[in-house]
């Protein structure tokens, strides 16, 4: 049996266990499974060792142990050690190697809606790894600026020191944009707020937000209330599971009606 996870914390909203076991059927992998765990920060170490003793055959990352993750791993992919966060997991030559298929999927989300990032000012909410992995998407697709703003000021600073072409903004204070993104784990709870003018912001912006369970966050429904375009994580989230599938498997598997249909039943 190969057996694959996804692990982080919260886990209740995962839907990764769906993507992946529908396609494991799709493609009739019979001996495979994927499963969810709700771990702590103390387990990471012992989770690696289920990796490496052939426990586990592949493992994806969720919050909010994208970054933690990796001091526990012997080796990271370019894209990984770029945006410092590991959202897939895999052996190769006896070495655990920590991947990240966040930026293509976030740069394939955005094509899905035909959104041109050249010469467009994005606002990112949030400093963890999605945030990081956000910024190394929209800079490969040739945005013009980003400015990010983070409850905390240590991520952002850090963040400074390597892109400082980022313009930090006082968390709960709005600048001029033209996308604006939800990267942190607000909106998970169904009650989440993220206290914003909204009504500053205008009526003609893209707001999207990483969370896709549940599928309308309060933070897309100020967005649309004003008459925004809105989108949640649902793209980003099949997009990076059908890389992470194919990192896996060497199955580019099909994201089609039936899989789309399963992930809109919340
Ligand atoms: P991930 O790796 O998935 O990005 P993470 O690194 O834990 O997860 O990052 C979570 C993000 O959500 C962070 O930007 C975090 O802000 P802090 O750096 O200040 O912790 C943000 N976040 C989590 N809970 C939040 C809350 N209640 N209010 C505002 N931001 C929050």
């Amino acid at each position: 049996m190969k057996k694959y996870l996804v692990i982080g914390n919260p886990i209740e909203h995962s839907l990764s266990p769906l993507v992946h076991n529908y396609w494991m059927k799709k493609y009739s992998l019979s001996d495979s499974i994927y499963e969810k765990r709700k771990i702590e920060k103390k387990d990471l170490k012992n989770i690696i060792e289920e990796i490496k003793n052939d426990q586990i055959n592949g493992m994806n990352v969720t919050v909010p142990f994208k970054k933690l993750i990796i001091p526990f791993l012997d080796d990271l992919t370019h894209l990984a050690n770029l945006a410092q966060s590991v959202n897939t997991i895999y052996k190769k030559d006896n070495k655990i190697i920590g991947d990240n298929t966040d930026i293509e999927g976030f740069e394939q989300a955005l094509k899905f809606i035909k959104f041109e990032a050249k010469n467009k000012v994005a606002f990112i909410l949030g400093a963890g790894g999605v945030a990081l992995s956000i910024i190394l998407a929209l800079k490969r697709l040739g945005i013009k600026k980003i400015f990010l703003s983070n409850r905390t000021n240590k991520e952002p600073e850090i963040l400074k020191k390597n892109y400082s072409e980022l313009e930090i903004i006082e968390w709960g204070k709005n600048p001029k944009f033209d996308l604006i993104i939800n990267a942190t784990s607000l909106g998970l709870n169904k009650n989440d707020v993220i206290k914003l003018d909204y009504e500053s912001f205008g009526s003609d912006k893209v707001f999207y937000d990483v969370v896709y369970n549940p599928t309308k966050t309060n933070f897309l429904k100020s967005g649309d209330k004003m008459g925004n375009i809105i989108e949640n994580g649902k793209m980003m989230f099949i997009y990076q599971a059908q890389l992470a599938f194919q990192i896996w498997t060497n199955i580019k598997p099909e994201i089609d009606d039936e899989l789309i249909k399963i992930l809109s039943n919340d």
